[in-house]
């Protein structure tokens, strides 16, 4: 069978590998909390469900433009002028099925053979599976918990030369909860003021779930990147709409036809009742979502308190998304085994560090999207490894 070595090579996202376990178990009668999947465990705001029912209803069933409906880049236009202050025209805004296809299209576009990119390790492990699928050379910038797994800027400049085609970043980060604020990310574009041949990816799906800052560092906010910078961000994460795959990408003018051809020979459009659902997220009420984010800082609050109290445990504090990163080196067993044995005896699944990177070995994430009973009966759980 001739299979494409690009195809053996791709990777996976453990935590729906963990998720599958986790349902076979539940299957099987197991009462198993579930701290491994990386979604909010509220349902979609009733106002939006009620626009998809609506663009049903209206007959919205056919494509739509490949890049998504003008009026929903119009409304994403509005939204980082509100947030950020930043003009930023329909024309710079890609609608895509999710966040994911913004990594796969920068890595395909600035990837190859030729070209590094640069990317956070613990990350998303998406970054680095489409980084070797596009065939450049992934550099993993490592981030450590003596840094708060912030980027050591020092590391990072070290890890730039003449290949170095894309840095991706991602602010708050997946899977530590660590959130770079503003002073850093000045000081971060400032270094990378110096290289204006590199691309930026700016991962910032979880711009809207911030605990200490009000406002959101976002690289848009930059205008020395702005001929150079990408930035990924959706529904997903801030109105509990992952299953509605929706997410809107910013592109600098001269990538943006790349990525919207890739749009046409991978998918052909958004799906158009999801993009209906999208304009009712960002200009209807925002009462639940405010809700939702202050839920997630009372169980972040929780989760960082008791896992401290652990004596197998130490957990730093995460800034944003909704992710712990307990470091469970004290335990004396590895990020996999501990996972391991939480779901197996203990009932609670978790994503062992290495599902991140080579640096999380001791190390497994916690996403605390559940409710707050299920934390402290995970917690009692844990206690005893
Ligand atoms: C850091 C990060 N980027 C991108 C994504 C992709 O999001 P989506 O589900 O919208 O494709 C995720 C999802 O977990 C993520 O954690």
């Amino acid at each position: 069978m001739k299979v494409s070595k690009k195809i053996i090579n791709l990777e996976t996202e453990s935590a729906f590998t963990v998720l599958a376990r986790a349902n076979k178990l539940i299957s099987e009668g197991k009462n198993i909390i579930n701290l491994g999947i990386g979604q909010p465990d509220f349902p979609t705001p009733i106002n939006i469900q009620e626009a998809a029912i609506k663009a049903i209803r209206d007959g919205k069933h056919g494509y739509t433009p490949s890049n998504g409906i003008l009026e929903l880049r119009e409304a994403v236009s509005e939204h980082i002028f509100n947030e950020y202050n930043v003009e930023k025209n329909p024309e710079e805004i890609l609608i895509t099925p999710g966040g994911k296809p913004t990594i796969f299209y920068s890595s395909l576009i600035l990837g190859g053979e030729r070209n590094e990119i640069i990317y956070p390790d613990p990350g998303f492990p998406i970054y680095r599976s489409m980084i070797n699928y596009s065939g450049a050379k992934g550099v993993p910038l490592y981030l450590s918990e003596e840094d708060n797994f912030e980027i050591n800027l020092g590391k990072l400049e070290q890890l730039i030369n003449n290949k170095t085609s894309l840095i991706i970043i991602n602010n708050p980060n997946n899977p530590t909860g660590s959130f770079m604020n503003k002073n850093k990310i000045d000081k971060l574009v400032a270094m990378l003021e110096k290289y204006p041949e590199v691309y930026i990816l700016s991962d910032e799906i979880y711009s809207k779930i911030i605990f200490n800052d009000s406002q959101m560092p976002s690289l848009l906010n930059y205008d020395t990147l702005i001929d150079r910078l990408i930035v990924l961000e959706g529904w997903s994460k801030t109105f509990c709409m992952t299953g509605w795959r929706l997410g809107w990408s910013v592109w600098p003018k001269k990538l943006y036809e790349f990525a919207n051809k890739l749009c046409v020979n991978d998918h052909s459009c958004p799906n158009s009742i999801s993009q209906y659902a999208g304009i009712e997220a960002l200009k209807g009420s925002q009462e639940s979502i405010n809700n939702i984010k202050a839920e997630f800082h009372k169980r972040k609050n929780f989760i960082h308190s008791k896992l401290n109290e652990l004596a197998n445990i130490s957990c730093f504090e995460p800034g944003g998304a909704f992710y712990a990163f307990p470091n469970i080196s004290k335990s004396g067993l590895s990020g996999n085994k501990y996972a391991d044995i939480a779901l197996e005896e203990k009932s609670v699944a978790l994503v062992p560090g290495t599902s991140f990177g080579d640096s999380a070995e001791n190390f497994v994430r916690i996403s605390y999207a559940n409710s707050m009973e299920n934390l402290e009966k995970a917690i009692y759980r844990l206690s005893t490894i």
